[in-house]
């Protein structure tokens, strides 16, 4: 960047931070509840709320729960709501039959959101692993993710999830060729107005244990899933993932995790100029919550901070289950 200003002592940098006035003239990015796409867990019962241990303030709700706190959401002003399922272990099997099912867990949240706020976006996770026995997002067979058979339940679910009235489908589970299938699948069957948000650059991390808490797949999990989430120490491939899921007719794209990833997110909004998220995950979360349980850090500047942090790497907006929280602070 060339210097537009000329050198101390008449450029006084400070000058322009003097007063709350003056900062908010100069500020470059803001942060608003509309942002905010809020992660939450559904399991099967009736008024049930069950916290995460690994996920402080995060909870397992009942569909009807669900459809409440979507309502306290909208309130908010949080424009989408992403749907995961707590799956009963019986309903865990090698067929992962139980994701398409149209009235699965998530697919009654999905109807109860829409049914209970309109106009709240609903956004789903497309990926088997809440719904496979050995915890990976794809078939298993002699010890290998298989790509091409996966793609073709993930397609059935999206189009589950698509009926079920989702606006966002959110494909996680970084199989190849995966949105070019469902976004066919979807203008074939009438659905040519629900949108793909797709999880483009998903590293392999360590950052998603307490989400596979939630979700019950941590201790199912055989391996790690380096076969198919990216190298963490990729940038180049992360750009041509992006390029790729673009190409095939995603909508928007997703970089996870969220903070340790904030170059990606630049780049990736600088190379693409496309609408661009990233997903402050369970393990981002876990660590401010845990720090500020501790009084080690102010929890609520720390998470606005990182919010923020989001916004100015480039980002449209961001994943978090920090949102209802930080859209109270943003109401003020
Ligand atoms: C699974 C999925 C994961 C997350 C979202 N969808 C976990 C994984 O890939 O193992 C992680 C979210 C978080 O950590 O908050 N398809």
């Amino acid at each position: 960047m060339k210097p537009t200003v000329a050198s101390f002592p008449r450029a006084r940098l400070r000058r322009t931070r003097r007063t709350p006035a003056l900062r908010g003239l100069v500020r470059e990015t803001l942060l608003s509840p509309d942002d905010l796409i809020w992660p939450v867990f559904v399991r099967e019962g009736d008024g049930v709320e069950e916290p995460i241990p690994s996920m402080p303030g995060v909870m397992r709700r009942s569909v009807d729960r669900i459809a409440e706190a979507a309502r306290e959401a909208h309130a908010l002003g949080i424009g989408a709501i992403c749907i995961f399922p707590y799956t009963p272990l019986e309903a865990r099997t090698e067929d992962c039959a139980e994701a398409w099912s149209p009235d699965n867990i998530a697919n009654r949240a999905i109807r109860a959101v829409k049914a209970a706020v309109p106009d709240m976006a609903v956004m789903t996770d497309v990926a088997l692993d809440p719904y496979n026995i050995n915890g990976h997002d794809g078939f298993v067979v002699d010890g290998e993710i298989v790509n091409d058979r996966t793609v073709e339940a993930l397609v059935r679910m999206t189009l589950a999830q698509a009926e079920a009235g989702a606006d966002i489908i959110g494909p996680s589970d970084m199989m190849d060729g995966r949105i070019a299938a469902m976004r066919d699948a979807l203008e074939a069957k009438g659905h040519s107005h629900v949108s793909i948000l797709s999880y483009a650059a998903k590293f392999a991390s360590a950052y998603y244990g307490p989400f596979r808490d939630a979700v019950g797949a941590s201790g199912a999990l055989t391996g790690d899933k380096k076969t198919y989430q990216m190298d963490v120490a990729n940038s180049d491939e992360a750009m041509r993932l992006i390029e790729r899921d673009l190409m095939e007719g995603a909508d928007m794209v997703m970089v996870k995790p969220g903070t340790p990833y904030l170059d990606i997110c630049r780049r990736a909004r600088d190379t693409f100029g496309a609408p661009t998220f990233a997903y402050q995950v369970s393990g981002e979360y876990a660590m401010i919550q845990a720090a500020a349980q501790n009084g080690w850090i102010d929890g609520e500047k720390v998470m606005m901070e990182s919010l923020i942090g989001f916004k100015r790497a480039g980002c449209n907006g961001v994943l978090t289950y920090f949102a209802p929280e930080a859209a109270r602070l943003l109401n003020g």
